[in-house]
């Protein structure tokens, strides 16, 4: 039987395999494929566009940004309900998902653990409904909130914009 956290790892990856190339999950997986990148000059890009016209509701994708992983989540309405109540809840780096979020539908994050660095796994393995840390169990809620374990910051939102409604625009541009 397939859980239904099966199936959104398995869209997970086929999106990431499909949109941005296959950017791995695992804790060890984004070092080894940043090594196989295909140059510096691309990966100091400043800005990094993503058409999200096709990441339909629920689905993630992970993409390059100055060579760091970034999660684009497409939010359902219960991880975005679940986001803002737990607004109110004890938190270990206070913020409001309001805060954290340009429109409510999409969580755009960095994919770096605030611990030591690793790359959490997909929305819906953490005790919060959110991302995992494998590598020393800390669970980040569905606004990449840290809510447990040893990290002590929540996943950073870098600077982005909407070119228009099917872009999103990681970055600020240079010159
Ligand atoms: S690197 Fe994420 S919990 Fe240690």
């Amino acid at each position: 039987m397939v859980t239904e956290h099966e199936e959104n790892r398995r869209d997970f990856l086929l999106l990431t395999t499909g949109l941005v190339g296959a950017v791995g999950v695992g804790g060890a997986a984004w070092p080894f494929i940043k090594s196989m990148s295909p140059s510096a000059d691309v990966l100091a890009q400043a800005t990094t566009e993503v058409d999200i016209s096709s990441i339909s509701e629920g689905q993630m994708i992970t993409v390059p940004w100055q060579g760091k992983p970034v999660f684009i989540l497409h939010r359902t309405p219960e991880q975005i309900e679940r986001a803002r109540t737990d607004d109110n809840a004890s938190m270990l780096d206070p913020e409001s998902d309001a805060s954290r979020v340009k429109n409510p539908e999409w969580l755009v994050v960095l994919a770096i653990c605030t611990h030591l660095g690793c790359v959490p796994q997909p929305v819906g393995t953490g005790d919060y409904g959110g991302f995992l840390c494998p590598c020393h169990g800390s669970h980040y809620d569905t606004s990449g909130r840290i809510r447990q374990g040893p990290a002590p910051e929540n996943l950073p939102v870098p600077y982005y914009t909407y070119k228009d409604d099917s872009t999103l625009v990681i970055g600020k541009a240079v010159g």
